[in-house]
């Protein structure tokens, strides 16, 4: 809504187009303002959140407080205090009146902004490679109930892979089993305000239940090489494997928004094991979201097998990977080209924040070339 303009008083409009919503937001110039209206009484507060900068303006009340659209912060409708507990972190809070039917607002804010220091989620800090020596981690995307196991192919191999990588190259391991961590679907943070998805993840910093932060721990700060292990599941890579790559958004994100590249000299290779066919349509999607990340990838980055496309006898493909040796030495092999680029990419130096336009985003954004 734009006002008319005056001096240190500013006229917003009729008051009773702001009863018709609890919140609204006015663009004073530079300034913003969330409008708000409760029980036939308004109040004004800061249109820009304490936090990430969200828009309070856009938000909604709940109760006595406006709670910000990008992450629910909330702030008092007519103080700009933060909730209880939280009353210093506050926003700037304005006079409003009602003069002769119309919303005059004073432009001069009655308090001033203070943000409460939040001490840093542990995954926002600086990254730092540790001494010692080539860590790898395997992902697991298969599904299956833990309480009841059964044989799954693809991390079968992806466990022989670890072996290797542990006992005879002398790395450290991780394996990471995507359905035993409990996290929640990326929900869109992305789509509000590329702003409003950060690093760490808003789930991740929001919720301490959720356990993707292993997935980011090992994937940004701790792991040199990534072997993902994905089944085919109707033509595709696993559900579990989407679902982590949707939350590895905010790390794509902030190669994009920021120039900021947390994956440097990283090394991702697949394991993709399935009853039938489209491995090559699998390997393309792993290889072009794990490429966007910045990740490195050996000569014949990933190994893969299937049954073939006219097979429907899974319990023989299940017979057939556990006693292949061609398959075991292929994901050996595999985890050694992965290691040996590693140790190439540590050797070579420190990756570089700064990547020159990574990737399909080539081209300046829109938003650098308005400026
Ligand atoms: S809660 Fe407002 S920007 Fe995050």
């Amino acid at each position: 809504m734009r006002p008319a303009k005056s001096a240190e008083w500013q006229d917003l409009g009729p008051a009773k187009d702001f009863k018709q919503n609890p919140v609204t937001e006015v663009r004073l110039g530079k300034t913003t303002v969330a409008i708000t209206c409760r029980k036939g009484k308004f109040g004004a507060i800061s249109g820009v959140c304490n936090h990430v900068g969200g828009p309070l303006g856009q938000g909604h009340l709940d109760g006595d407080y406006v709670v910000c659209p990008w992450h629910h912060y909330k702030f008092h409708w007519r103080t700009g205090e933060g909730e209880p507990g939280f009353e210093a972190d506050r926003v700037p809070s304005y006079e409003v009146r009602v003069k002769g039917g119309r919303l005059l607002l004073r432009t001069k804010p009655v308090t001033t902004r203070n943000k409460l220091p939040h001490p840093p989620h542990p995954l926002a800090r600086a990254l730092r490679r540790e001494e010692g020596p080539v860590r790898v981690v395997g992902i697991s995307a298969t599904v299956m109930d833990r309480q009841f196991p059964r044989v799954s192919t693809s991390e079968l191999l992806l466990q022989a892979a670890l072996d290797h990588a542990k006992k005879e190259l002398g790395c450290a391991t991780r394996l990471l089993k995507l359905d035993s961590l409990k996290f929640r679907n990326c929900e869109g943070y992305y789509s509000k305000s590329a702003h409003a998805c950060t690093w760490p993840c808003s789930i991740t910093q929001m919720d301490p239940k959720d356990q993707m932060d292993q997935v980011y721990e090992a994937l940004v700060h701790w792991a040199d090489v990534v072997l993902v292990a994905t089944p085919i599941r109707w033509g595709a890579a696993s559900s579990l494997y989407y679902k982590m790559v949707e939350r590895l958004n905010c790390v794509q994100n902030q190669i994009t928004i920021r120039d900021n590249a947390l994956i440097r000299n990283k090394v991702a290779a697949f394991l993709i094991i399935g009853g039938q066919d489209n491995i090559q349509g699998v390997a393309g999607q792993l290889l072009g979201f794990f490429s966007e990340l910045g990740f490195h990838f050996p000569q014949f980055p990933y190994i893969a097998h299937s049954r073939g496309w006219s097979a429907e006898d899974m319990e023989n493909n299940v017979v057939f990977v556990e006693h292949s040796q061609e398959l075991r030495t292929g994901a050996r092999d595999l985890t050694r080209r992965a290691v040996e680029l590693a140790q190439a990419l540590i050797a070579q130096g420190k990756g570089s924040a700064k990547v020159c336009r990574p990737g399909r985003k080539a081209f300046r954004m829109a938003h650098e070339s308005a400026s």
